[in-house]
């Protein structure tokens, strides 16, 4: 008797919706895209399904969660926007593919997808967005491309939201690009594009304060990490990078718009053949700002090209105004319990702006071997006032 009233209820319920069923008190309503019509070969544009089912997510009020189930999905540029009426979590399991071609993207697209003006939103859950950046990597080399290369994810403007246990593979442009968040974690990461992938950075942040990256494997085609202008409060911590560029501060001043940098902790992380390890950059233009209060600690590096690197030269193509000296004021870093190899001779460069000199540079215990050991890693300084404490190697030029 017992039995058949829980069999009944238990019909009642699941009986109780319209595709979206009705959630028990607690748990949150569930939007599968397979619900809204996608379908998982890899081929069909499952854009409008995915669409769909964000929008009656983002919808339902006291909490919801966007299913992407296992399967390969294909997606075209789209904008998952809010604000929602409660936090909504993307629980992707399956994998999502871009569109290859770059004319797929309409030209005034910064990416792929977009997640925009949301609270509390959670991406979780395993999966894969593959960026599919093959063709495009070949005519960025070119320069003949379409059109600018579109980033595989932005976060824009989210703010007390989770990112964890995601992959992305073979972004076109960069992999994960922060804008203007608030209180944004990312955690569990794996990124993986070809180490000679043009511009497919790990995670770009800018504008945004409380960003944080922790527990994630980043090998790339350019920066794992950078920080640009305009970020207070990062914190990246036990990511392991390489290949690629290191985790890096810049570039800062490269034009008007550019905002201070303002508390950056790089710590608990490692960097295995990489061709910077930890950077300050900034370019040689006349845009005033300033970055202050960096932290750079516990980091082990293998064969690292520049394993310690302020750069305030940086002019790649050599489009600079005039040769002026950047006027970015770069103070209160420190370099803590840095050991490891170095696959240059100059280990430790720091060279600063003639305009603009570096301030309060700590060198802390720091322990750097050239990699074939048979010769000592020098330091370099120039325009740079700062200190060391306990041992360092190379020898401090400060
Ligand atoms: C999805 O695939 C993963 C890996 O293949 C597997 O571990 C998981 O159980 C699958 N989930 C479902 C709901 O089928
Ligand atoms: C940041 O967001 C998380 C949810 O992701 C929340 O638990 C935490 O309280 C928020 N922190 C602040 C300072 O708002
Ligand atoms: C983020 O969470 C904090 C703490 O719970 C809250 O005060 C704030 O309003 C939230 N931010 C937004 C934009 O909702
Ligand atoms: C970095 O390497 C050190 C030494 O090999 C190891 O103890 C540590 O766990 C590694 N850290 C991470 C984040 O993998
Ligand atoms: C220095 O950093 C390493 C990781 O690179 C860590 O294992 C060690 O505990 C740190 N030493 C101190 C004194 O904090
Ligand atoms: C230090 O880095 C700057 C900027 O990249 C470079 O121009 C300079 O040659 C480097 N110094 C040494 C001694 O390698």
């Amino acid at each position: 008797m017992a039995s058949r009233v829980c069999l009944l209820l238990l019909l009642l319920f699941v009986s109780g919706g319209d595709g979206a069923a009705q959630p028990p008190a607690g748990a949150a309503a569930q939007f599968n895209v397979k619900a809204f019509g996608a379908v998982a070969d890899g081929e069909t544009d499952d854009s409008k399904a995915f669409l769909a089912a964000w929008a009656a997510a983002c919808e339902q009020a006291g909490g919801s969660k966007m299913v992407i189930p296992n399967g390969t999905f294909f997606l075209y540029p789209v904008d998952f926007s809010g604000p929602c009426n409660g936090p909504v979590a993307v629980e992707m399991e399956g994998t999502v593919a871009a569109p290859p071609d770059l004319h797929s993207f309409p030209a005034d697209k910064d990416e792929w997808i977009a997640f925009n003006h949301v609270d509390r939103l959670l991406l979780a859950g395993g999966g894969t967005l593959d960026g599919r950046g093959g063709a495009t990597w070949d005519c960025v080399r070119a320069k003949n491309c379409p059109r600018r290369a579109p980033h595989s994810v932005s976060f824009n403007y989210l703010s007390n939201s989770t990112v964890e246990k995601i992959r992305s593979i073979n972004s076109k442009q960069f992999h994960l690009h922060v804008f203007a968040c608030n209180n944004l974690t990312l955690r569990g990461l794996e990124i993986t594009a070809p180490a000679e992938s043009p511009n497919t950075d790990g995670v770009h942040i800018g504008d945004s304060a409380g960003v944080k990256i922790a527990d994630s494997v980043i090998g790339t085609g350019d920066d794992c990490v950078s920080i640009g202008g305009g970020n207070s409060g990062v914190v990246v911590s036990g990511v392991v990078c390489g290949p690629g560029h290191g985790f890096s501060v810049g570039s800062l001043g490269g034009s008007a718009g550019d905002e201070a940098v303002a508390g950056v902790t790089v710590m608990g992380s490692n960097l295995t053949r990489t061709d910077n390890g930890v950077r300050i950059k900034t370019w040689e233009r006349p845009y005033a700002l300033s970055a202050a209060n960096l932290v750079f600690q516990d980091i082990t590096m293998s064969e690292v090209r520049n394993p310690i690197i302020i750069d305030q030269h940086y002019c790649p193509e050599k489009n600079c105004e005039h040769k002026t000296p950047s006027e970015v004021k770069i103070s209160n870093v420190r370099f803590q319990n840095i050991s490891g190899s170095s696959s240059t001779k100059v280990a430790i460069n720091l060279s600063c702006s003639e305009a603009e000199p570096c301030e309060d540079i700590q060198l802390i215990d720091i322990n750097l071997v050239y990699v074939n050991r048979k010769e000592n890693v020098v330091s370099s300084c120039s325009n740079v006032r700062g200190r060391t404490k306990g041992t360092v190697i190379p020898a401090s030029c400060l």
